[in-house]
């Protein structure tokens, strides 16, 4: 069995066939799948989506793109909706530098106000950092994250800055990006870093893995990124599965 770390079920792009979508996760070995909230809306969307089906759990945040949206009733809207049993994790939460679709002051300040509610709330954090990895890191240190632990998402850094996020008690996300030919370097990263820190994502419907690229990526494509990773560290796929159900389970606070 496989946990999906991060899937955004919500998107509309799920609307027509998410029971279909579901199903094909069940069958391809996904026990549970972490819906990941990226904006107001979203993060509504997905701890609905925790309430409506028993496989599915929820987190709440809004993603730096929308981070000029923010207000106070953001904050107080979360600190509701983190009192469903099954909202787990404040995220995804962090900086965009590639986009810059909010300003990057404002991207700053709200990464750091939903770091300060998961400390409130004690919650663990989802971790997202594009082209922003120095001002990430920085502020994840200042703000303290060793004592909430969390994932960072899609990790896309080098083997430094992957030490760096262990020792800043953050496990490591990987998704179909693994199987791309042009990802040598962060197969140099899942082959350097032992698997107890590692976990599972697809990022659905964002980047579908080989052989499926160029489609919408689904929750059951989580096999192949489990395989590939069993390819890179030369293990077998139980043991990948194993590994990373333990770790997923860990960070989110499953039993
Ligand atoms: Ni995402």
């Amino acid at each position: 069995m496989l946990i999906e770390t991060h899937a955004h079920l919500d998107s509309h792009k799920f609307k027509r066939d998410l029971d279909q979508v579901l199903q094909r996760a069940k069958e391809a070995g996904i026990e549970y799948i972490f819906n990941i909230g990226a904006g107001e809306r979203s993060s509504q969307e997905s701890a609905a989506l925790a309430k409506q089906y028993s496989q599915i759990y929820a987190t709440i945040g809004v993603h730096p793109h929308d981070a000029n949206e923010v207000t106070g009733d953001t904050l107080r809207l979360f600190r509701e909706l983190a009192k469903e049993e099954k909202v787990r994790a404040i995220g995804e939460i962090g900086l965009d530098y590639h986009y810059d679709f909010s300003p990057r002051d404002v991207q700053q300040r709200v990464f750091r106000a939903q770091l300060r509610l998961a400390h409130e709330l004690k919650m663990p954090v989802v971790i997202h950092s594009r082209e922003a990895d120095k001002d990430t890191m920085e502020i994840l240190r200042q703000e303290e994250v060793d004592k909430l632990g969390g994932i960072m998402h899609c990790f896309a850094g080098d083997v430094k800055m992957a030490e760096e996020c262990l020792r800043l008690n953050l496990k490591l996300a990987f998704g179909g990006v693994i199987t791309f030919d042009n990802a040598r370097s962060t197969r140099e990263v899942v082959k350097a870093i032992p698997l107890e820190h590692l976990l599972l994502e697809t990022d659905c419907p964002y980047l579908t893995p080989v052989p499926h690229r160029g489609k919408r990526n689904e929750p059951a494509y989580l096999r192949l990124v489990a395989e590939k990773m069993a390819e890179i560290k030369g293990v077998e796929l139980a043991e990948v599965a194993r590994v990373t159900t333990k770790n997923a389970k860990a960070v989110y606070g499953i039993k």
